[in-house]
Formats: structure tokens, C-alpha cells, sequence
């Protein structure tokens, strides 16, 4: 069942955030449908618009209609992640999407609230919600003075007067993630302190973590292991943090690296232990298995496993 964003936002907010993962695949889609089953966990599906160029807008939609058929009871939202403006109204346009973001938060702040607002209205006149962003993503290093790491970080009056001028539905704050595997160095971490503040400007108003994966160092030991050459320095996101940035508003949890990693560790091992095998569907099957774990595993630590039931309650005819 597609249900709008928006809703999703409105049970989960202060109780769980949901898990919204990039696919660009059918192994990808099958793996997060079995798994959101298996966890009882309502989902958001984001595509980028790298993903929609690789498979084929029309092919990545087809796969995700076609798994909506083959798991009915699947509870989930379709979001664009990262849009620029031309993304965005191809998306809005599309009749297939229950929110897009705009992410024009590289332009100063004006033209990013302008380039919103545009978005928003777009939107809004065909029931989308839009999610967009403040703040600047990653680039923090370890040896820069503290007023020059927080310059990095998204600033919460702006953010208030950002949110009451753009009128998007969801922002995205930057508090000390980045994108992709290699995010903290030493004693950084995730700035909770700087999201109770933003919170504290924006109350009830639902926060977007990007930049969420936690590259296990596992994960990243077992595809060194099988021929792999990540920096073994690569470190994610605390899983235990999820918990306490529930509380403080985040409702939307963005994780693709983690999904990333379960595809590389499942084929090097499978290329390194059955170097003779030429059916792609045997690792394809393995890493269906595997992503459908993940997917349990992080409704687990995200608090939205077991909450289907009553998120079919209530959005079921809506
Ligand atoms: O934040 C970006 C996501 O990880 C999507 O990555 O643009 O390579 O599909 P992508
Ligand atoms: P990760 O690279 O940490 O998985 O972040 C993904 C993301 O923010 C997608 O928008
Ligand atoms: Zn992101």
C-alpha cells in the first residue's frame, strides 16, 4: 500500500523514525519488501536521480509497482531523494511519488528558500509533501577550531525562519553526518546537543537525517577479507544514537551505504568461495537474503519494527 509520506511522519513523529533506503535495483526492492514484512516495519523507498538514469525511471517505478502487488501487506511511501528543481517536477509530475526533496542547500539562503517554494508549490497542488534541506552535509574535520566545525552544522533560527518562508513539509539538518563510508574521525559523532537545539526552534515539526549508515566495521573487515580495499578507518553513525534522536524529532533515518556495503560483502564473498560459478542468481539470491536482514535489523534500532499493524489501521483508506 503507497501511502503519503506526510502521514507516515505524522504517526512516527516522537515515536520512531522510519528507514528510508535508496534502491536502483529489483535485488534491492525484493530484499527491503521481504524485509519491512519481516520486521512488521512501514518503509520509505528513495530513489535518487542517479538511480532513475541507471535502471530507467520507468523500469525502477515498474520493479516497486510490481513488488507492491507481490507484497500487499508492505506499508511504504515513495520519496526523491536529493531532487534538483527539473527532477523534482518530473517526479511531482509522474502521479507515482509521495514526496520529493529539494536540495538546494549549496545556494545561499535566499535562492535555496526560493527554489523550495517553488518546489513546494508544485507539490502541495498535487498532494505531495517536499522535504528539504539547511545546513551543510559532511566536510567536518577533526582539527578545525569548534566555531568553525559548527559553521558546518545546520543553524536553528535559520532553520525556523527557513521552514516558515519555504513551507516544506520536512528538513533535512546537518548535525556532523556525511554521505558515504567515511564520515567521523576520533572523538566526532553525531551533534545531539545541536538537534535538541533545532528542535527546540522547530517543535513537532519532523527532521530528516541524512548521512545515517553505520558502516559496521564488520562489514567492512569481511569485504577487506574477500579482496575488498576500504580504508579500515571507514565508521558510520552509532546505532544506539537513533534512539535518542527519536525524542529530539527526527522522523526520516536516510541510509544507502549500509545497503551498499551488504551488496559488495554478499558477491566478494560469493566471487572468493565459489570462484567456478558463472549463475549470478545464486550471490542475487544470497543478497536478497541479506538485504532483507538488514532491513529487519535496522526497523529494530530505528523503533519502527512491529508498528505496521497499526500504521495500516490507520491510514487504510485514506
Ligand atoms: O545521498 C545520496 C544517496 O546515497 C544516493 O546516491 O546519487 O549515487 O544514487 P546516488
Ligand atoms: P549514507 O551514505 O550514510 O547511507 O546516507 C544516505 C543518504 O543520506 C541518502 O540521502
Ligand atoms: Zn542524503
Amino acid at each position: 500500500m503507497i501511502v503519503t509520506t506526510a502521514d507516515l511522519f505524522k504517526l512516527a513523529y516522537g515515536n520512531y523514525a522510519v528507514g528510508a533506503y535508496n534502491i536502483n535495483n529489483m535485488e534491492q526492492a525484493l530484499g527491503l519488501f521481504q524485509g519491512g514484512i519481516k520486521a512488521q516495519a512501514p518503509l520509505i523507498i528513495q530513489l535518487s536521480k542517479g538511480a532513475r538514469q541507471y535502471a530507467g525511471a520507468t523500469m525502477i517505478e515498474g520493479i516497486i509497482r510490481a513488488a507492491e502487488q507481490m507484497y500487499p501487506e508492505a506499508v511504504f511511501a515513495v520519496h526523491l531523494d536529493h531532487g534538483d528543481e527539473a527532477t523534482c517536477y518530473d517526479c511531482i509530475d509522474s502521479g507515482f511519488f509521495s514526496s520529493v526533496m529539494i536540495d538546494a542547500s549549496h545556494a545561499p539562503f535566499d535562492e535555496n528558500v526560493a527554489t523550495t517554494s517553488r518546489v513546494v508549490e508544485r507539490a502541495h497542488a498535487k498532494g505531495l509533501s517536499v522535504e528539504a534541506e539547511i545546513g551543510q552535509l559532511g566536510g567536518v574535520e577533526e582539527d578545525i577550531k569548534v566555531d568553525e566545525k559548527n559553521a558546518h552544522l545546520t543553524d536553528p533560527n535559520e532553520a525556523l525562519m527557513f521552514v516558515e518562508r519555504s513551507g516544506c513539509d520536512s528538513l533535512a539538518v546537518a548535525i556532523g553526518t556525511s554521505h558515504g563510508a567515511y564520515k567521523f574521525k576520533g572523538k566526532q559523532g553525531l551533534r545531539l546537543d545541536r538537534l535538541a537545539e533545532i528542535q527546540g526552534a522547530l517543535r513537532g515539526f519532523p527532521l530528516v537525517m541524512h548521512g545515517s549508515s553505520s558502516v559496521p566495521q564488520a562489514e567492512v573487515a569481511r569485504i577487506n577479507a574477500a579482496g575488498g580495499k576500504l580504508d579500515p578507518s571507514a565508521s558510520g553513525v552509532q546505532e544506539e544514537d537513533f534512539a535518542k534522536a527519536v525524542p529530539l524529532g527526527v522522523t526520516k533515518v536516510n541510509i544507502d551505504t549500509d545497503g551498499r556495503l551488504v551488496w559488495y560483502r554478499v558477491h566478494r564473498e560469493s566471487f572468493q568461495d565459489q570462484p567456478e560459478l558463472i549463475d549470478f542468481r545464486k550471490p542475487g539470491k544470497a543478497f536478497v537474503a541479506a538485504y532483507s536482514d538488514f532491513i529487519v535489523h535496522k526497523s529494530q534500532v530505528l523503533g519502527c519494527a512491529g508498528k505496521l499493524p497499526e500504521v495500516r489501521a490507520a491510514l487504510s483508506g485514506k
